[in-house]
């Protein structure tokens, strides 16, 4: 009896080391404790022992039973916490947690200013078109009235795939695009990438941004063009901001001018910004469509006459928002673009 005794307590105290979950345990106890276990049964048969034998049997088997009782007892208080801990982990809300919560971009400056520029003309009544970064020489020179021997063309001003591709240098040649797709009357802006091997610097980068625009249609005349952008200029800068017309020359327009506008920081009164003069120089270049350009579209210049314009989109968005160096528009650094 003594070693059954020490058997079920041997492989009891075994057993419960093993056990995970409070469901064996229970099992466990039934078997080995129950009414029917086998420690009970074992202290049933104590009836059969002799007088002498008998109390040290029943000291034994109470022992063990101890033994077991309190093995079981501390596994079950630990089983308990556990799945009290597992309870609560799954159901608190822990309000102090530290979540990376899903950022939400916004648009880049640049583009803020392309479509802001994009719906100004397209309040005028005019349609967005697009052209390819990548341009034919014809489009880009030969057909906007480019002389083979513009400086332009040189082949360390411009990025030559071969003798007939290139990166384009200006969205000029969305023109001649839409003059042969839809030919006239027209009235299209046009914005996009454009590529020149310039050293970068505050404000030159080899890759940068124009917006192009062209009315074509009968008796086109400067007033109009005129009118168009004093309007565009101070929608876009405010209703004080005046405008300039100096006298230059482009290949593909006549007369052709560059616009300044007043000094965006003291409104044209002179400051430190615009050396007392009180303009800002170059906002874009324009003019009236050269009547070559529309025949080389196979539009007749007798009939109809139209103005173009172009205008660096970096340069306004710079401006626009105080931006001191261009290249913090193309290094996407979120730090800097996080502010818009
Ligand atoms: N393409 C010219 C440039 O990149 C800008 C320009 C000037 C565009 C006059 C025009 C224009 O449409 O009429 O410097």
């Amino acid at each position: 009896m003594k070693e059954k005794l020490e058997n079920i307590k041997e492989t009891a105290l075994s057993k419960i080391n093993e056990i995970k979950d409070l469901n064996k345990l229970e099992e466990l106890r039934v078997k080995v404790l129950g009414k029917k276990g086998e420690l009970t049964s074992v202290l049933r048969g104590m009836g059969k022992l002799s007088a002498d034998e008998r109390p040290e049997m029943g000291k034994l088997a109470n022992q063990v039973r101890d033994e077991i009782e309190a093995a079981m007892g501390e596994l079950k208080d630990d089983l308990e916490e556990k799945l009290k801990f597992q309870k609560m982990s799954l159901e608190t809300l822990d309000i102090t947690i530290q979540k990376e919560l899903h950022k939400l971009g916004h648009r880049h400056p640049l583009m803020q200013t392309i479509e802001e520029l994009e719906n100004l003309f397209i309040s005028m009544g005019f349609s967005v078109v697009v052209g390819p970064e990548v341009e034919t020489v014809a489009n880009n020179f030969d057909s906007l009235n480019s002389p083979k021997n513009h400086p332009s063309r040189d082949l360390s001003d411009t990025f030559y795939f071969n003798e007939e591709l290139l990166l384009r240098t200006h969205t000029s040649p969305v023109q001649i695009r839409a003059m042969k797709e839809i030919g006239a009357p027209l009235r299209i802006v046009s914005s996009g990438r454009t590529f020149r091997p310039d050293a970068v610097d505050d404000t030159h980068s080899p890759m940068f941004h124009q917006l192009e625009g062209l009315v074509i249609d009968e008796n086109v005349n400067m007033g109009n063009l005129m009118y168009t952008l004093n309007i565009f200029i101070k929608e876009l800068f405010g209703e004080d901001i005046e405008t300039r017309y100096r006298p230059h020359h482009f290949p593909f327009t006549e007369p052709s001018a560059e616009v300044d506008v007043s000094c965006l920081s003291c409104r044209g009164k002179g400051c430190e910004t615009c050396s007392n003069t009180g303009w800002d120089m170059e906002l874009l270049g324009c003019g009236m469509v050269h009547p070559n350009v529309l025949e080389n579209c196979g539009i007749d210049s007798e009939k109809y006459s139209g103005f173009a314009f172009g205008m660096g989109i970096d340069r306004i968005t710079m401006i626009k928002y105080g931006i001191p160096n261009i290249r913090l528009l193309f290094e996407n650094d979120n730090r800097f673009l996080e502010q818009f």
